[in-house]
């Protein structure tokens, strides 16, 4: 797949950046620049030796080689910002570039990497407290997968035959593959009536999906992930607050519609969404409207809504205060 039409998907999706989103851009272009090297050896060669030493004598050992490692050390090796440990490199996948690391996730590299293992550690831990059956026993389906980057992390636990990911964008299942992600990989419908995989799931998670699409997308999706859990089986879905329209400049239209009390006007099931504006060459343009662009909703749409879970916990995360993760538990 070429880095051309790579690009060019990754722009048809989202298009526009909310503005926090370029912020955070400009902060991660300093993280770039940083070589993890004066870090990891003088701070962490005690833990990395040995796993450099095992891979180097057998490069195919499992993620599972990495398990004595913290989740924060976990994700900033899966940036391979350093050259100091060639074997462990070796084992990872490639990571795509700053820029579509920024198209698709509005930061990249060392940023972006404290995102991801926080919400890496947080389903864990909520396995852990919620699940039946220990994370590395479970089957386990990342809906809207991206670029892989949370397939990457939760590859170290859960085997390539049990993890499973997929999305609507090709191009972008390609990059993943092309990276060597360690997953089952399919393309879902944009409204997907069913997910790609003959596979019963203990449990799934979305992050930064259901933040951007239209109400009618997000119900589809909803069922079809229902669908595809065993009875029992926990869903982690990362929403986005109401208090995201304040500074979110492509949500205007939303914030005037709330009025000056935007809690209060987020009471009851209300499903704020605001699509991008029209293009016919978006992969989510329908003829008539768009079903990508920025959604937000309160609990009270979640307990209303979607009555087929069972609503366990609400979490923030303080890396990222406007994806935050609910935990919900299949209904029969
Ligand atoms: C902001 S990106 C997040 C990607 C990934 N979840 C991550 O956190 O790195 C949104 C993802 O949702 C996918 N997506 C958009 N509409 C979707 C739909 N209807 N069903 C499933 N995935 C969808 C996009 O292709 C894209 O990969």
């Amino acid at each position: 797949m070429s880095n051309g039409r790579l690009r060019a998907g990754a722009a048809a999706l989202t298009r526009k950046l909310e503005p926090h989103a370029r912020r955070l851009a400009g902060e991660s272009e300093k993280a770039a620049a940083i070589d993890l090297d004066d870090w990891l050896k003088p701070c962490f060669g005690a833990e990395l030796d040995p796993v450099e030493a095992r891979l180097t004598t057998d490069p195919d050992l499992p993620l599972s080689v990495f398990s004595g490692l913290s989740d924060d050390l976990w994700a900033l090796l899966s940036t391979r910002s350093y050259s100091a440990y060639p074997a462990i490199l070796k084992a990872l996948p490639e990571v795509p570039d700053p820029a579509l690391q920024i198209s698709w996730n509005g930061a990249e590299g060392v940023t972006l990497a404290a995102q991801s293992a926080s919400f890496y550690s947080k389903v864990k831990a909520r396995i852990r407290r919620y699940g039946e059956i220990p994370v590395e026993e479970a089957s386990l389906l990342d809906f809207g997968c991206g670029w892989g980057r949370l397939l990457r992390l939760f590859g170290r636990e859960v085997t390539p035959d049990r993890l499973f990911g997929c999305d609507p964008v090709e191009s972008i299942l390609d990059t993943c593959r092309e990276a060597g992600v360690r997953a089952t990989l399919a393309r879902s419908e944009f409204l997907p009536r069913e997910i790609p995989f003959e596979e019963k799931f203990d449990a799934a998670y979305s992050f930064s999906v259901f933040t951007h699409i239209s109400e009618e997308s997000h119900l589809t999706c909803l069922n079809a992930i229902h669908g595809s859990l065993k009875p029992g089986g926990l869903f982690f879905v990362t929403v986005r607050p109401p208090g995201y329209l304040r500074i979110s400049a492509e949500s205007a239209p939303l914030l005037e519609q709330a009025g000056p009390d935007l809690a209060k006007a987020y009471e009851g099931p209300r499903y704020g969404f605001q699509p991008h504006a029209s293009d016919e060459s978006h992969p989510q343009f329908d003829g008539t409207k768009m079903h990508y662009g920025e959604a937000v909703i309160g609990l009270d749409y979640i307990r209303e809504k979607w009555d087929m879970f069972e609503l366990l916990d609400v979490t923030p995360q303080a890396s990222d205060m406007y994806q935050v993760v609910v935990t919900l538990r299949r209904k029969d």
